[in-house]
């Protein structure tokens, strides 16, 4: 964790944006996976890790808002807990390392909330997303279980997502440790792809690097030579001469800041011709993205400047035809880019995405889209200074999508069906790079990672 003074700082500067009352943050609890000491991996909820940094179950936590302090609620460990666990801190050591001006046991935290609500304060607290944590708000805030979502606090969640979404120095420097893990889990992929190895043994290869970083995986790696499904998990097809292989994955540091990556890469040591002119396409519109994310620019303009490039590449390939503007507004493109062009990334891969994403992506002026394709762009906003985002678009050939819309004759004005029955079994290309928009422009975070075509056959060839 930081130093104790980020930490006092942050929830500070939370305070000074809420009226009155108390904000509740709820740490998250060990989750069992097949019975109850039989444990997924603990993760921390990102709120309580940015807010108080504290990386351990069984705690939570009450900001004061009038009073402008902050009392942890946690258990001092046992002789029990010293044999199974070793030695751990005591409630006041953790309190001192997050600056916490009080600490009480976790079982004062009922009857501390009944106090507030008694005293007729309001309790901010954040929607919550793990079935522990809603019965928990249900019981000691009383309120229906269906109903916690729309109780949880507007105001609390838009000074969270005002504060988490400019990312301070050390921050990005954990980002940029998080980028250069998940490099060398991209490179290693690259390098070690043989025809006739699973898929599996890649992904657990590339899994393997990201934990003996001591931290993990920021999300389920994605590997597979079917990147037409967008996030697909199987891993159990076998690598073949001419395939492509899609790589979406990124370490989360020991610190929890995510990467979140995706390389495109041929099973042989060299992309097809037809593999080259899509990749170069999809190269094309990253490259133009990243140019084109900089402060005060709406990431929703970005967005359709890359469905411009991918739809006027598909257009010189006789894929697409007609007016690119036209076929873009209605959304014709979306048949091949039928997702976002990218979403904010910190502690979280889809950064704050448990508050709400609309809140996170877009402003009472700008509202998602409801056309297919548009409505997956998790950032429309205008990016700022500090925000950290990635860039990814992607092609794709999704033989039942193509069907379906040729049955329904759509867009025929601006999708030749017929050419495209030479790219049926491609699959699929994205390329994504994790992006600092500063004042002076935007930064590709960490060491550059093999991306162009000769970059990647050389590793291929390595
Ligand atoms: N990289 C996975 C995702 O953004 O959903």
């Amino acid at each position: 964790m930081f130093g104790p003074t980020i930490y006092q700082e942050r929830r500070k500067a939370l305070l000074s944006r809420l009226d009155h009352g108390i904000v509740l943050l709820l740490g998250n609890e060990e989750s069992p996976k097949n019975y109850h000491d039989n444990t997924y991996r603990f993760r921390q909820d990102s709120n309580f890790l940015y807010f108080l940094g504290l990386d351990k179950p069984h705690l939570a936590a009450i900001l004061d808002i009038d009073a402008g302090t902050a009392t942890l609620y946690g258990t001092d460990p046992d002789i029990n807990h010293v044999i199974w666990m070793g030695d751990l801190p005591s409630l006041a050591e953790m309190a001192a390392s997050t600056a916490a001006e009080s600490s009480a046991d976790f079982s004062e935290l009922p009857s501390a909330l009944a106090d507030v609500q008694k005293a007729g304060r309001k309790i901010h607290f954040l929607p919550p997303y793990r079935g522990d944590n809603k019965i928990r708000l249900h019981q000691w805030l009383q309120i229906p279980l269906s109903e916690l979502g729309g109780a949880a606090s507007v105001p609390l969640v838009q000074g969270v997502i005002q504060l988490a979404s400019s990312k301070s120095e050390e921050e990005i420097a954990e980002m940029e440790k998080a980028i250069n893990i998940t490099r060398l889990m991209h490179h290693a992929a690259m390098q070690q792809a043989r025809p006739g190895m699973k898929e599996a043994e890649l992904a657990g290869l590339i899994e393997g690097i990201a934990l003996s970083h001591e931290g993990d995986v920021a999300y389920p790696v994605i590997l597979t030579v079917n990147g037409q499904i967008l996030h697909n998990h199987y891993h159990g097809n076998v690598l073949q001469e001419g395939q492509l292989i899609l790589v979406d994955a990124g370490a989360e540091t020991v610190n929890h800041y995510a990467g979140d990556i995706t390389r495109t890469f041929p099973v042989s040591t060299q992309f097809t011709t037809q593999q080259k002119e899509i990749y170069e396409i999809v190269l094309k519109a990253e490259q133009d993205s990243i140019a084109k994310s900089t402060a005060g620019t709406p990431y929703l303009d970005v967005h359709l400047s890359a469905a411009k490039i991918i739809a006027a590449g598909l257009k010189e390939l006789g894929v697409m035809k007609g007016d690119l503007d036209e076929a873009v507004a209605a959304g014709a493109h979306a048949l091949f880019f039928p997702h976002g062009l990218g979403h904010m990334i910190g502690l979280d891969v889809h950064d704050m995405e448990d508050l709400g994403e609309d809140y996170v992506g877009y402003t009472d002026e700008l509202k998602r889209s409801s056309q297919f394709g548009l409505r997956s762009l998790r950032l429309g906003r205008a990016l700022e200074p500090g925000f950290v985002i990635t860039v990814e678009p992607g092609l794709y050939f999704i033989p039942q999508l193509i069907d379906l819309w040729r049955s329904e004759g759509k867009f025929t004005d601006f999708i030749n069906y017929d050419a495209l029955e030479a790219y049926r079994s491609f699959g699929g290309i994205r390329i994504e790079d994790n992006v600092w928009i500063t004042a002076d422009g935007p930064k590709v975070i960490g060491e550059p990672i093999a991306k162009t075509i000769a970059e990647v056959e050389a590793l291929r060839q390595s």
